[in-house]
C-alpha cells in the first residue's frame, strides 16, 4: 500500500511552526505585513485571496488588501505598487493572477521589488534560484519539496522526471530538484515516447493541468507520484493530473488531490512572507 503524502497535515504542521517564529519575531520588533492585490472579482481568485488573508491572520501576520476595480489603468497598478515598494511597513507584495487583459502581467511582475517578491515570480528570483542564490523560490514547487522532506523521501541520486515547463511549476520545479541533486528530466508537449520517459522516475512531479492524463502504463513499480493538477469533474468532486485509483497500488508514495500540494501552496506564501527581510 502506498503512502498517502498528507499535504493538509504538513501544511498545517509547517503553519503551526511560522506561528512560534513570528511570535518570535514580534517580541524581537520585527514588523511583518503583507499587502495583497487584487484586480477585478474573478471569483476563484477572491477566494485564494480570501484564503491568503486567513493565513495570515492565523499565523499572526499583518495583511493589508486592495480589492481594485477591474477598470484600473495599469498605470495605478504600477503606481500603487511602486509605492508599497517604497513602504518600509510592507515587507511582503503580492499581486493576484490573473489580471484583466489590458494589463501585461510580465511588467506587473517586474515591477514588485524582487525583495518584496513573495511569490518568487520576478525573474531575478528565478535567476537566483537558477544560480544557488538566495532569494523567493515559487510557492507550489517548493511546497512539493517540503512534502518530499517531511515524507522521508530523498531526492540525492534519484531520477526525477517533471511533466510541464510553466515559470510557476515546471521550470522551478526542475530547478529545485536540481538543487537537491535529483537526475531531473523536463517533459512538455513535444516529449517524445512520454510513457517511458515517466517510466524511468523515481520521482514523478505531473503539472499538466489535464485531469487524470497519467495512469499505471507511466509509473514505474514504486516511484513516488506528486500530483500538482487541480481540477472539478462533472460529478463536482476535485481530481488532478493523475489518475489516482489506477496509480496507488504500483507507486510507494503519492500526493491525493484535494490535500495533497494544493495546502502546501499558502503555506509556502506564509515561509516566504515570514523570511522577508
Ligand atoms: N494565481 C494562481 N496562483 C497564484 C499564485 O500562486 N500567486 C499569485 N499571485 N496569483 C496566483
Amino acid at each position: 500500500m502506498a503512502q498517502i503524502i498528507d499535504g493538509k497535515a504538513i501544511s498545517a504542521r509547517i503553519k503551526d511552526e511560522l506561528k512560534e517564529e513570528v511570535a518570535r519575531k514580534k517580541t524581537e520588533g520585527k514588523q511583518i505585513t503583507l499587502a495583497v492585490i487584487q484586480v477585478g472579482n474573478d471569483p476563484a481568485s477572491t477566494v485564494y485571496v480570501g484564503n491568503k488573508k486567513k493565513a495570515c491572520a492565523y499565523i499572526g501576520i499583518d495583511s493589508v488588501s486592495y480589492e481594485l476595480p477591474e477598470e484600473t489603468s495599469q498605470d495605478e497598478l504600477l503606481a500603487l505598487i511602486d509605492k508599497l515598494n517604497e513602504d518600509p511597513k510592507i515587507t511582503g507584495i503580492l499581486v493576484q493572477l490573473p489580471v484583466p487583459d489590458h494589463i501585461d502581467e510580465d511588467i506587473i511582475i517586474r515591477k514588485i521589488s524582487p525583495k518584496k517578491d513573495v511569490d518568487g515570480f520576478h525573474p531575478m528570483s528565478v535567476g537566483a534560484l537558477c544560480i544557488g542564490e538566495k532569494g523567493f523560490v515559487s510557492c507550489t514547487p517548493a511546497g512539493v519539496i517540503k512534502l518530499l522532506e517531511y515524507s522521508g523521501i530523498e531526492i540525492a541520486g534519484k531520477e526525477c522526471v517533471v511533466i510541464g515547463r510553466s515559470n510557476i511549476v515546471g521550470k522551478p520545479m526542475a530547478l529545485l530538484l536540481l538543487r537537491e541533486n535529483g537526475t531531473v528530466t523536463v517533459c512538455h508537449s513535444k516529449t517524445k515516447d512520454l510513457k517511458e520517459v515517466c517510466k524511468r522516475a523515481d520521482i514523478l512531479v505531473v503539472a499538466i493541468g489535464r485531469p487524470k492524463m497519467i495512469n499505471e502504463e507511466y509509473i514505474k513499480d514504486g516511484a513516488v507520484v506528486i500530483d500538482v493538477g487541480i481540477h472539478r469533474m462533472d460529478n463536482g468532486r476535485l481530481c488532478g493530473d493523475v489518475d489516482f485509483d489506477r496509480v496507488v497500488d504500483k507507486c510507494s508514495a503519492i500526493t491525493p488531490v484535494p490535500g495533497g500540494v494544493g495546502p502546501m501552496t499558502i503555506a509556502m506564501l506564509m515561509y516566504n512572507v515570514v523570511n522577508a527581510e
